[in-house]
């Protein structure tokens, strides 16, 4: 239980890597606030929630609505009186070359993907200030670490969330606040399953050339990602913050089998 007692918030916690994080920090004992624009996903994450026993309220926002994301952090300081952990893991990705981006898609992109995580970043760091304590953990990519054809809207905004995140780090660490960033690869999601291999021609070829440039040669689990952010939220990362953390199998530190 290294999260007992603990309160926290998780945007995009009504599917994929989001929902398994709200599951893990509910086992690990904090409160989750289930912050999701999609109602019914997100409901259905406090209700498995309650099936274990554990204490979750939803909250309906757009990551990209500054008045949403205002609203998020009043409602939970007002009924908890703290907010502890704030995870910025709401997403979405357009798997597209950069001279096919519209400029809808690329608006959209930075605005939920980095927009998001400033906005969410500006409006818990006064609470956590004045608590002096607090860890955030913001949703970026390997793709936020690296080029990855077809990503580049995607890897614009991730990358700008891995140095707003050490930004953050540097800025408020004097108040007790860590912030650190998340670099997960491949990850066994809806997002990945719709947005990457749903693109893709052959699916089934895809994922298995995906799969040679994995040490580990297998995708990610969102239970695995979540494991690493309980790591990050809890007490265990007390001289952890501005990290840029992979769960990647290996991914980012690979450069491929170039003799085959
Ligand atoms: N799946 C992967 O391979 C992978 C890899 C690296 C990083 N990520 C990142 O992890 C995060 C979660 O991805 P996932 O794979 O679990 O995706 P997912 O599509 O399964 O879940 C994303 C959730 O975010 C919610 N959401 C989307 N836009 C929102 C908005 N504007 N406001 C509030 N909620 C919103 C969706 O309703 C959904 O519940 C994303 O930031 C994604 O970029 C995913």
């Amino acid at each position: 239980m290294v999260l007992k007692e603990k309160i926290s918030i998780i945007t995009g916690a009504g599917s994929g890597i989001g929902r398994a994080s709200a599951l893990l920090f509910s086992k690990q004992g904090a409160t989750v606030v289930v912050a999701d624009l999609n109602e019914q996903m997100g409901m259905e994450t406090v209700e498995l929630i309650s099936g274990q026993n554990g204490q979750a309220v939803f909250q309906q926002i757009n990551v990209a609505d500054a008045s949403d994301v205002k609203r998020l952090m009043d409602f939970t300081h007002k009924q908890y009186g703290k907010i502890d952990i704030l995870f910025n893991n709401a997403g979405i990705e357009y798997f597209t070359t950069i001279e096919d981006t519209t400029e809808e898609e690329w608006s959209r992109t930075i605005d939920t993907n980095l927009k998001g995580v400033f906005l969410g970043l500006k409006y818990v760091l006064p609470i956590m200030r004045n608590q002096r304590y607090g860890s955030i953990i913001n949703m970026a990519s390997v793709a936020g670490l690296a080029a990855w054809p077809g990503l580049g809207v995607y890897s614009a905004a991730k990358g700008g969330v891995v140095l707003l995140s050490k930004a953050a780090a540097a800025e408020y660490g004097k108040y007790g606040i860590r912030v650190n960033s998340l670099c997960p690869g491949s990850i066994r999601t809806p997002l990945l399953e719709e947005q990457f291999f749903g693109k893709m021609k052959d699916p089934a070829a895809a994922e298995l050339q995906l799969l040679r440039h994995y040490p580990l040669n297998r995708l990610g689990s969102p239970e695995e990602v979540a494991n690493a952010a309980v790591f990050l939220a809890s007490d265990s990362a007390s001289f952890v913050t501005g990290q840029a953390f992979g769960v990647d199998g290996g991914l980012s530190s690979f450069v491929g089998d170039l003799i085959q």
